[in-house]
């Protein structure tokens, strides 16, 4: 029995393989290092003392795949998290985003029943909840309502899921909506290595506390919030590995379909997140404040309830814990995987 992890070199991928090597699961990592490293498995391999199983392919490439699921008969579960990732890429580049994360989803599903695998779980977003119906957000809140490509392809993978796993009753599917993955492996050895101006706050954070930039933008102080910046749920991206094992745990109970929040249900706003993230680095970082972000909205947090009932799973880290772990990573290698 082994478990293949598409995108197994990413930020997410290769947090997950380590909870799943020291879970005891066999693993085998799909990856075309798209926007990954090759260094990754030799670090996966330091800190796990395994060897890694690895082969180099592309999820849209039906011939690639095919063979890979032909030579690696004894996989029985998928965890799919190769796709492109940046919400504002995806608004210039609709096409790519819906060809290569709808497309490679469809090219996974089909070998997968070609050769009668039948467990998968699906990197989901909380993005599917748009504006929420309610803070905390809930998995029953109406999860639809995109407001760029990206998101559309989460929501449109989640509802192709719910219509494959309708039609074949042996189907076992975990939805998986994370909320703000941040945080490294407290090896320092993997982390999150964004390719040019980091989108996402904590990296640009990490690199303002390096040195990259001078100040930390800050996108929007009027919201209607306590301080009035954006608040959101920020993950140990190591809570969010073992997620996943849990996950993979109740897709052997033959569950069927079955969607989670994995969040810690605590939101911080944006300056919280640079007070911490002083803290973690022993600096004060320069702040300037910026307009909101189109899109942004003010406040977003889960209810991970759900997650903890049903498959016994609880975020353990909390923001000081996540921003050390970030800050380890980013002043260890300062360029990421970069030389
Ligand atoms: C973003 C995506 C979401 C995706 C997630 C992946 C958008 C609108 N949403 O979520 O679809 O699933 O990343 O991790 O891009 N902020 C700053 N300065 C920065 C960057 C961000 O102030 O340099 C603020 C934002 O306004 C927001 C908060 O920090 O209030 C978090 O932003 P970010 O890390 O980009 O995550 P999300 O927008 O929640």
């Amino acid at each position: 029995m082994s478990i293949l992890v598409t995108g197994g070199a990413g930020y997410i991928g290769s947090h997950t393989v380590i909870e799943l090597i020291e879970a005891g699961y066999d693993v085998l990592i799909a990856d075309n290092f798209y926007n990954s490293s090759p260094k990754v498995i030799d670090r996966l391999q330091q800190i796990t003392g395994k060897s890694v199983q690895f082969c180099l392919c592309d999820v849209c490439d039906e011939k690639q795949v095919d063979n890979l699921f032909s030579r690696h008969k004894d996989i029985d579960c998928v965890i799919h998290f190769a796709a492109y990732k940046a919400v504002g890429e995806s608004v210039e580049k609709p096409l790519e985003y819906y060809s290569n994360n709808i497309g490679g989803a469809m090219c996974i599903l089909r070998a997968m029943k070609k050769h009668g695998v039948k467990n998968f779980v699906f990197s989901s977003s909380a993005t599917v909840y748009g504006q929420p119906e309610k803070i905390p957000c809930d998995e029953s809140c109406p999860a639809g309502s995109a407001t760029n490509p990206y998101g559309w392809t989460k929501v449109m993978q989640e509802q192709i899921l719910r219509d494959i796993c309708a039609a074949d009753k042996e189907m076992n599917v975990a939805i998986l909506r994370y909320f703000n993955p941040i945080g490294a492996h407290p090896s320092g050895l993997i982390g999150e290595d964004p390719n040019g101006i980091p989108n996402n706050l904590l990296p640009y954070v990490a690199q303002a506390a390096i040195g990259k930039f001078d100040s930390v933008r800050v996108f929007g102080d009027d919201y209607p919030t306590a301080d009035g910046t954006g608040v959101r749920d920020y993950i140990h991206v190591v809570d969010l590995a073992k997620g996943h094992v849990a996950a993979v745990r109740k897709l052997y109970t033959n569950c069927g379909i079955v969607t989670y929040n994995l969040g810690t249900g605590k939101g911080y706003s944006v300056f919280q997140v640079i007070e911490a993230f002083e803290k973690a680095c022993g600096k004060k970082l320069k702040r300037s404040i910026l307009p909101r972000r189109a899109g942004d909205i003010a406040e977003n947090y889960a209810d991970p309830s759900k997650a903890k009932a049903e498959l016994g799973w609880q975020a353990q880290y909390d923001i000081n814990d996540m921003c050390r772990d970030a800050w380890n990573w980013q002043s260890k290698n300062p360029n990421g995987y970069k030389e």
